[in-house]
C-alpha cells in the first residue's frame, strides 16, 4: 500500500508551494511505489504475467475468490487512489482542495466515455447499476396502453423495478421469458419482436444474466428496438468490466454498470449511458446542487455532495483494465470458464444450467452439485478448501454460481473442479 500522506509530507506540500502544491498533483501523474509492476511481454508471455496481475490485489494467494458476478475486489491501485483521495479531503477539506476534485470526476467521465467507445456527454455517474436502471424507469414518461418489454431473466432492478412502477403510472409489462438451457440468439430476437406491438415503449434485457450467464444478442436487440422506434435498456452489471464492451457498436439507449463487479473499481460507483438520441426522453430522478459540466450530466447529474475519491478510484479501476488489456481480460475469463465447464462436464450428477456453447455464455456458471446440499457445500468449499463461490437458493435454476476473472488461475479452478469431485464422491462429512 502506499504511505499514506503524513503531517510532514502535508507541511512540507504546503510550504512548496501552497495549496497550488496539492492542485498541480493530479491523480494519473503519482506513481505508487508499492504496487507490483504487471509482467513485461502482456497476456502473451503467459502465466507469468496473470500472476503479476494477480498481485495487483491485495486477496492472499491461498484464497481463491471465484465470485465476480457479486463483487469484485478493489486493485491494490484503487485502494491507494481510494485512500489517499479520502485523507486529501479530511485533510484539508478547504473549498480550494474539494475544488480539485470537480474536474477530476470530469476526468472519470471521459474515461467512462473512452471504454465503453461513447461521448463523455452521455455519460453520467451514479452509484451502481440498480441506480442507473431506476433512473431510467423512475425517468420516462410512461402511462396506460404503453408497454414495456422485459426478459424475465432481468435483475430484479430491471424487472420488479418495472412491474412495481407499471403499478404507480398504469403502463404494462410484458415479459419474455428465459429458456433453458439457452436456445441461441435467434431465438430471442425472434422471440421479443414476437412480443413487441404498437404500443411496446421500450426493451429491457440484461447483457449477460447474473442467473446462469446466458449471452444475450446484445446489438441485435438493440437494433431490432430501434428499426421498431423501441428504446432499449441493457443492463451492463455483468458485462461492463468483462466483455470488451463497445457501444459505438450495440447502440442501447439506456447502458447501466457497477464499479464493484467485473472493472474492480470501488464500491458504491457506478454509470448510465444515455444516448445523445435519447436523453430528451429522460427526465431527471433527482434536483439537487452539484451537478456535471458536459453534455447530460448538466441537466441529470445534479445529484447532490457525492464521494470523487469513488469516482477518482474509478478511473484507476480502468486503467488496470486497460494497461491488462480488455480483449485479454475477456478472453482469460472465458478460458478459466471453458476449464470450469469441461471440469463439471466430468462429474457424475451434476446438472450444468450455463450453456455449452462458448459464443452463448461468457464467465458465469451455474449447476446443481449432484444430491449435494449447496449451502453446506459452499461453506465446505470456504472453509477447507479456500475457495469461495456462491449459492442460488429458490425454484429457478438453483445450486451454486461461480464466476472467475482475471485474476484467478487454472490452478484455482483445477482446486474447485477436485474438492467437488472429491465431495460428490465421499460427501462432506470427510
Ligand atoms: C444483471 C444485474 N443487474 C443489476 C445488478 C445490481 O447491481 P448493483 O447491486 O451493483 O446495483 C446486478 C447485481 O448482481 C446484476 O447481476
Amino acid at each position: 500500500m502506499a504511505a499514506p500522506v503524513s503531517r510532514r509530507d502535508f507541511t512540507r506540500l504546503f510550504a512548496l508551494g501552497g495549496s497550488a502544491a496539492l492542485l498541480a498533483d493530479p491523480v494519473w501523474a503519482r506513481q505508487n511505489p508499492s504496487t507490483p509492476a504487471l509482467a513485461p511481454g502482456g497476456p502473451a508471455s503467459g502465466e507469468a504475467f496473470w500472476t503479476s496481475v494477480r498481485q495487483q490485489f491485495v486477496m492472499p494467494s491461498d484464497l481463491a475468490v471465484m465470485n465476480a458476478a457479486n463483487l469484485c475486489p478493489s486493485s491494490r491501485a484503487v485502494l491507494d487512489t481510494l485512500t489517499r483521495e479520502t485523507r486529501s479531503v479530511d485533510l484539508d477539506p478547504s473549498p480550494a482542495n474539494r475544488a480539485r476534485l470537480y474536474p477530476e470526476k470530469e476526468n472519470t467521465r471521459k474515461a467512462l466515455a473512452e471504454f465503453l467507445r461513447v461521448t463523455p456527454d452521455e455519460i453520467i455517474i451514479t452509484r451502481n447499476t440498480s441506480e442507473s436502471n431506476n433512473l431510467v424507469s423512475n425517468g420516462l414518461d410512461l402511462e396506460a396502453g404503453d408497454e414495456v418489454l422485459v426478459h424475465g431473466d432481468n435483475h430484479p432492478s430491471n424487472l420488479n423495478a418495472w412491474r412495481e412502477k407499471a403499478k404507480r403510472f398504469g403502463f404494462a409489462v410484458v415479459t419474455v421469458d428465459q429458456k433453458n438451457p439457452h436456445p441461441g440468439p435467434d431465438y430471442y430476437v425472434d422471440a421479443f419482436g414476437r412480443a413487441i406491438t404498437p404500443r411496446t415503449r421500450l426493451i429491457a434485457f440484461t447483457h449477460l444474466t447474473s442467473t446462469v450467464g446466458d449471452l444475450m444478442p446484445a446489438r441485435e436487440l438493440c437494433r431490432l428496438a430501434r428499426d421498431r422506434g423501441i428504446l432499449s435498456l441493457l443492463d451492463g452489471a455483468q458485462s461492463l468490466g468483462l466483455l470488451d464492451v463497445n457501444l459505438a457498436d450495440i447502440q442501447p439507449d439506456f447502458y447501466s454498470g457497477s464499479a464493484h463487479k467485473w472493472p474492480c473499481g470501488a464500491r458504491e460507483c457506478g454509470v448510465l449511458f444515455v444516448n445523445k438520441t435519447a436523453q430528451d426522453r429522460l427526465w431527471p430522478s433527482i434536483y439537487s446542487a452539484y451537478p456535471g459540466a458536459v453534455g447530460f450530466s448538466r441537466t441529470f447529474e445534479g445529484f447532490g455532495q457525492r464521494d470523487e475519491a469513488t469516482m477518482i478510484a474509478f478511473r484507476e479501476a480502468l486503467t488496470l483494465q486497460t494497461k491488462v488489456g480488455r480483449a485479454a481480460i475477456e478472453q482469460r475469463a472465458r478460458a478459466l470458464t471453458t476449464k470450469l465447464m469441461d471440469g463439471l462436464a466430468n462429474l457424475p450428477g451434476v446438472k450444468v444450467w450455463t450453456s455449452p456453447d462458448p459464443s452463448r455464455r461468457a464467465a458465469v456458471v451455474s449447476f446443481v452439485p449432484g444430491t449435494l446440499n449447496a449451502n453446506a457445500l459452499a461453506t465446505a468449499l470456504y472453509e477447507r478448501d479456500k475457495v469461495a463461490i456462491t449459492t442460488r437458493g429458490g425454484q429457478d435454476r438453483p445450486g451454486l454460481r461461480v464466476s472467475p476473472h482475471f485474476y484467478n488461475s487454472p490452478a484455482e479452478v483445477d482446486r474447485l473442479v477436485s474438492a467437488l469431485a472429491t465431495y460428490l464422491k465421499s460427501g462432506l462429512s470427510l
